[in-house]
C-alpha cells in the first residue's frame, strides 16, 4: 500500500524535553582524552588554560547539548572522584578496570563543571556503586553541591571553587546488572542498597534528582528495582544500542525495540506507583543510546564506530522514538559525545562530523514544541528482524505494525505554534515513495511553502571521514502542494 501520513495538531501527545537532546562524556577510549581535553595538541587546537579541545567544543554547540552524563559507564565502577581532584601533578595514575587501561585522572569532577560551564550545559554525575562506598557518595555530593563549612565542602574552595556547582542530576550506579560491571549484584540487592543511599544523599542534598539503574526497561531487573525504588526516584535509567549486522533493514528497524521498551517502562512504573500508593512524577531517563556493534567497535579498543548513512538514518528513527514518546522519556543521552561511538571523530590534526551528527543536530534545533500524534499508513517490513532480543520483543507484541513500517514519523508544533515540523525517514533501500501528508481541521498553520532539511546519498554506505563528508544536511525550500516525495533510504526534516 502507498503511505500516507496523518497529522492532527490538536491532538498532542506532550511537550518535547529538550533534554532528550543530552550528551555522554566518559573516561573511556579517546572521548575526554584526545576528544574533550587535550593540553598538549600539537597543532595549537588547545585552550591554553583549560585544556579542552576548542574546535570540539564548538562543533558540540551547535547540538545544543543540555545535559552531559559523566563520568561512565563502566568506567564509574572502579572510580575513585577523590583522585581526581586538587594540583595536576599530586593526582595518582591507576589502574581502570572496567577498559583495562590506566587511567591519569588529569580530567576530574571540577575540569567536568568547567566543561559543562563552557558548553552551557548541566552536569549529570553516575555514581560508582561498584567499589565505591555510600560515604564516598556523600562526599562526592557535598563536594559538588554544599555551601556548608563542612570539610569537602572547604575542599571545593581550596581547589579554586568558592561556589557550589549545584549538580542536579545523580544516578545510583551503571548497569549493575551486567556481568561486566564491576560490583555486579542481584536485583533485590541493589535495590536495597540504592534504596538506602537515596534516602542518605536526599538528606544532605533534598534539591537533587535521582535516577536508578534501569537495564532495557523490558527486564525483571527493571521490575523489580522499580518495584523498590519509586517512592525515592524521580526517573528510571534505561540503556539500549542497537546493531546493524552490515544489514540495513535491522539496523533501521532496530529502534522500534526501544519504543516498545518505553512502553514497557512506563506500565512497570505505573504498576510500582500503584503498588506503593504515591502520586508523584517517576519518567525515563534514557541514559545511553545509539547504534553500536561492540563486535565491530570494541570497548576495549575505544569503541571508535566509523558511521554510514544507513546509520545516520537508525539514529533518526531513534529520536523518532524519543518525540513520539515525550510523555514518558525526558532525558535521553547518545552515548557517547566524542570519539566512542560518536557523532564527532578527532585526531589531532582536526576533527570531522560523523553521519549521524546531521540528523542529530536537525532534532536537537528543529524538534523542539510540542509532540503530535501522527498515524501513518506504510508498507510493512518483513524480513528479518535480529538481533534476539529485538525479535523477541516484536514477536510478542502482537504484530505491531508500528514496529516495522518503512515510512517513520514524528512531528511536532513548534512552541510559537506557528509551525508544524515533521521528520521523516524512509527506512526502504530501495523504494521512493510520494506521500500525501493530511492535517486535521485543526491545522492553520499550513503556508504555501515547506523548507525541508535533507540527509540522503547515493550510496547507503556512504560515510564521512579526513577526505570530506558525503552525508550532511542539504536544505531546498519547495511549493507545498499536500504531499511530499521521499528517495528511498532518506532522512528529512520538514517545516511548514
Ligand atoms: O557507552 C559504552 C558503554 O556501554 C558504557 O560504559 C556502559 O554503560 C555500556 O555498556
Amino acid at each position: 500500500s502507498s503511505p500516507i501520513i496523518h497529522i492532527d495538531p490538536a491532538r498532542s501527545i506532550s511537550r518535547v524535553d529538550p533534554r532528550i537532546y543530552s550528551g555522554f562524556t566518559e573516561h573511556m577510549g579517546r572521548c575526554i582524552y584526545g576528544g574533550i581535553y587535550e593540553p598538549e595538541n600539537p597543532n595549537s587546537l588547545a585552550d591554553p588554560n583549560t585544556g579542552f579541545r576548542k574546535d570540539v567544543l564548538s562543533v558540540l554547540k551547535e547540538l545544543n547539548v543540555p545535559i552531559f552524563r559523566y563520568p561512565g559507564g563502566n568506567f564509574v565502577s572502579s572510580y575513585r572522584w577523590q583522585d581526581g581532584i586538587g594540583p595536576k601533578h599530586l593526582r595518582p595514575r591507576r589502574p581502570e578496570l572496567a577498559w583495562l587501561t590506566e587511567e591519569s585522572n588529569q580530567f576530574g569532577t571540577d575540569e567536568f563543571m568547567q566543561f559543562c560551564k563552557a558548553m552551557s550545559a548541566e552536569p549529570y554525575i553516575c555514581l560508582n556503586m561498584g567499589t565505591g562506598t555510600l560515604e564516598d557518595a556523600l562526599a562526592w555530593l557535598e563536594y559538588c553541591n554544599s555551601s556548608a563549612n563542612t570539610y569537602y565542602a572547604n575542599l571545593r574552595r581550596q581547589n579554586g571553587h568558592p561556589e557550589p556547582y549545584k549538580v542536579k542530576y545523580w544516578s545510583l550506579g551503571n548497569e549493575v546488572w551486567g556481568p561486566w560491571q564491576v560490583g555486579q549484584m542481584e536485583s533485590q540487592d541493589y535495590a536495597k542498597k540504592a534504596f538506602q543511599w537515596a534516602k542518605a544523599l536526599k538528606l544532605l542534598d533534598p534539591s537533587i534528582q535521582l535516577i536508578s539503574c534501569g537495564e532495557t526497561g523490558y527486564a525483571d531487573w527493571d521490575r523489580v528495582t522499580l518495584k523498590k525504588l519509586v517512592t525515592v526516584v524521580d526517573y528510571h535509567s534505561i540503556h539500549i544500542y542497537t546493531v546493524s549486522e552490515g544489514n540495513h533493514a535491522v539496523n533501521v528497524i532496530g529502534p522500534a525495540a526501544a519504543e516498545k521498551a518505553l512502553e514497557i517502562t512506563k506500565s512497570l512504573i505505573d504498576l510500582a506507583k500503584i503498588e506503593s500508593g504515591i502520586d508523584k512524577q517517576v519518567t525515563i531517563c534514557f541514559d545511553e543510546w545509539n547504534v553500536w556493534d561492540p563486535v565491530r567497535a570494541p570497548g576495549e579498543k575505544g569503541a571508535e564506530e566509523h558511521y554510514d548513512l544507513s546509520d545516520a538514518l537508525a539514529v533518526a528513527s531513534w529520536l523518532n522514538v524519543f518525540v513520539r514518546k515525550a510523555d514518558i522519556v525526558k532525558i535521553a543521552c547518545i552515548a557517547q559525545s566524542v570519539n566512542v561511538i560518536s557523532p564527532i571523530i578527532t585526531s589531532p590534526k582536526g576533527l570531522f562530523k560523523q553521519t549521524t551528527f546531521y540528523p542529530l543536530k536537525l532534532f536537537a534545533t528543529l524538534m523542539q514544541g510540542t509532540s503530535l500524534n501522527v498515524h501513518v499508513e506504510s508498507p510493512l517490513y518483513t524480513g528479518q528482524t535480529v538481533p534476539e532480543w529485538i525479535g523477541k520483543l516484536e514477536k510478542n507484541s502482537g504484530g505491531d505494525e508500528k514496529l516495522t513500517k518503512y515510512i517513520d514519523v514524528s512531528a511536532i508544533l513548534s512552541d510559537s505554534k506557528d509551525e508544524v515540523r515533521v521528520a521523516i525517514v524512509n527506512r526502504n533501500a530501495t523504494e521512493a515513495y510520494t506521500i500525501p501528508i493530511r492535517f486535521g481541521p485543526a491545522c492553520d498553520v499550513l503556508g504555501e511553502k515547506v523548507k525541508v532539511h535533507e540527509v540522503w546519498s547515493a550510496d547507503l554506505k556512504d560515510n564521512n571521514g579526513w577526505d570530506g563528508e558525503s552525508v550532511q544536511t542539504v536544505e531546498k525550500e519547495l511549493p507545498w502542494s499536500g504531499e511530499y516525495s521521499v528517495k528511498q533510504h532518506s532522512f528529512q526534516c520538514k517545516s511548514s
